[in-house]
């Protein structure tokens, strides 16, 4: 393996205790923005009753300022204030035409410093690019029609499990089947070892601090959340670090995410160092688990709720593949039914909702000055939800996403795996894996949903079912019988 190679620069050590320093921060940066022209107009007051409708409906929250201020409007939410821009327009805007107004880690992302370290979602500039290219060729085409194969073994295996007849939590089922394809596909770890188990566990720990509330994310000292939230990247450290060094030792570096990290170069024969290994797969493991989980439960729920597209997906499948899962190939092209679902499940519930950055000059859009320094945000689920662009906005029809409809569609419109150079690395494993899962599920089973079950969205961090997803359970006269 090459050992020689120049490693890229770093991007600098920065004050990373997301509590108190957030808030001083913002309230910094935010004076500083003030100090060079008027925010943009909104809801800027502090507002308890905001505050609280921001955590409980952020979405209904979204829509109501787009009504009344239009595409950007300010609003604060506890101490923060935040510039938010909603719309084809706007979303083009900040992705793709007006992106170089931005940073991601100055923005909220800045919060998931301390657990994942320099990865993609909290590096910009030349450092994020010069990783993002090392990056690329291990979401090649071919590594994807390779992890195929173990994401269709582990959803038929996952979907062999489940009691036929009975009702199961379909979210927690999911999130337990992403983490196995995330251990194999980016680790090569066998799901059932020791080695794996002690780095999930290392890693929901870390990730429950993001789920507490704020006033308990600012204690420091021994037994707080920030202390285990230390303690689980240390952990981390130590077991991926002992896997990285086990590979960089080895005469192959192994055929999954990382292994392909390990080995890669670009153009100029820069190499990752050990760290910006380690901080990689960790954000790859971070923005790929619950957003494929998600995305899997929420179509679940929405062919529960339209069973002729369910019977429809059924007839699909049957007719291109029978009872054995689905070939790469197959999945990429062979079931615009099922890719319409899946794209329809995406607009209503994009899974990473909102897209926080920090505008690094002054711009203009919609007739309005935003000066550098304001936190800004684009969110999808409020964009992918407006009636001026969408027809029935919140019914699910995938109908909708048929290609001559599509077509119509201003540039901007859809947006679930952002746009733009910093467009979604893992898309296509995400994609691929939604796809083989909710396959692997409709092939076998009719779906329903337990009667009474009331939806309710977490939307921390990722967009979630609060309760879970009931899922009942009904074994079809057909299904797949081997995984081979
Ligand atoms: C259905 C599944 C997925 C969805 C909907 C999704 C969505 C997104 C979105 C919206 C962004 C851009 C955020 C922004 O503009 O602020 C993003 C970025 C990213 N995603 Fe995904 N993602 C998915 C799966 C994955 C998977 C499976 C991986 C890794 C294996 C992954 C890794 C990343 C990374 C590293 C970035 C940052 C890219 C950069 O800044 O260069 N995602 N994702």
């Amino acid at each position: 393996m090459t050992t020689h190679a120049t490693r890229i620069g770093t991007p600098g050590p920065r004050p990373d205790f997301p509590g108190p320093w957030a808030v001083a921060e913002s309230i910094r940066y935010e004076r500083s923005a003030r100090r060079r022209g008027r925010l943009p107009a909104g809801w800027t007051n502090y507002s308890t009753r905001r505050t609280l409708r921001m955590r409980r409906d952020p979405l209904g929250l979204l829509l109501d300022g787009y009504a009344r201020f239009g595409p950007i409007f300010g609003i604060r939410v506890m101490h923060d204030y935040s510039a938010i821009m909603l719309g084809p327009e706007a979303n083009h805007f900040v992705l793709v035409s007006g992106r170089d107004n931005f940073v991601w880690r100055h923005g909220r992302f800045g919060d998931l410093l301390t657990l994942l370290g320099d990865g993609l979602l909290t590096t910009d500039g030349d450092y994020h690019d010069a990783g993002r290219a090392i990056m690329l060729p291990a979401f090649h085409r071919d590594r994807i029609v390779a992890a195929t194969e173990l994401m269709g073994e582990e959803a038929s295996a996952a979907v062999d499990s489940l009691p036929g007849g009975g009702t199961v939590d379909l979210f927690s089922w999911q999130r337990a089947l992403a983490m196995r394809i995330a251990m194999r596909g980016l680790f090569g770890l066998d799901p059932d070892g020791a080695h794996a188990a002690d780095l999930v566990d290392a890693f929901e720990r870390g990730l429950r601090f993001h789920e507490r509330e704020f006033p308990l994310q600012v204690l420091i000292g021994p037994g707080t959340p920030w202390a285990k939230l230390k303690r689980a990247r240390a952990d981390l450290e130590r077991l991926l670090g002992a896997e990285i060094r086990r590979r960089r030792n080895s005469e192959t570096a192994g055929e999954d995410i990382l292994g392909s990290l390990l080995q890669s170069a670009d153009q100029d024969g820069r190499i990752l160092s050990d760290r910006q290994v380690l901080d990689h797969v960790l954000t790859l493991l971070f923005a790929g688990h619950d957003t494929t989980t998600s995305t899997v439960t929420f179509l679940v729920y929405e062919l529960t709720r339209r069973p002729e597209w369910q019977r429809l997906l059924q007839a699909e499948l049957d007719s291109v593949c029978g009872e054995r899962p689905p070939s790469a190939e197959e999945l990429s092209g062979s079931l615009p039914l099922l890719t319409q679902a899946i794209d329809e499940t995406l607009r209503l519930y994009p899974p990473a909702w909102i897209g926080p950055r920090r505008a690094v000059c002054d711009f203009e859009f919609g007739g309005r000055f935003v000066p550098a320094g304001v936190s800004v945000a684009y969110s999808s689920w409020a964009s992918h939800r407006l009636p001026d662009v969408f027809e029935a906005p919140d019914a699910f029809r995938p109908e909708r996403f048929e290609p001559s409809e599509r077509a119509n569609w201003p540039r901007g419109a859809y947006v679930p795996f952002g746009q733009g150079p910093r467009v979604c690395i893992g898309k296509r494993f995400g994609y691929t894996e939604v796809h083989a899962v909710a396959a692997a599920l409709l092939q076998r089973y009719d779906l329903e949903l337990e009667p009474g079950y009331q939806m309710q969205i977490r939307q921390m961090p990722t967009l979630s079912p609060k309760h879970g997803l009931p899922i009942r359970l009904r074994r079809r006269g057909r299904g797949l019988q081997a995984t081979a």
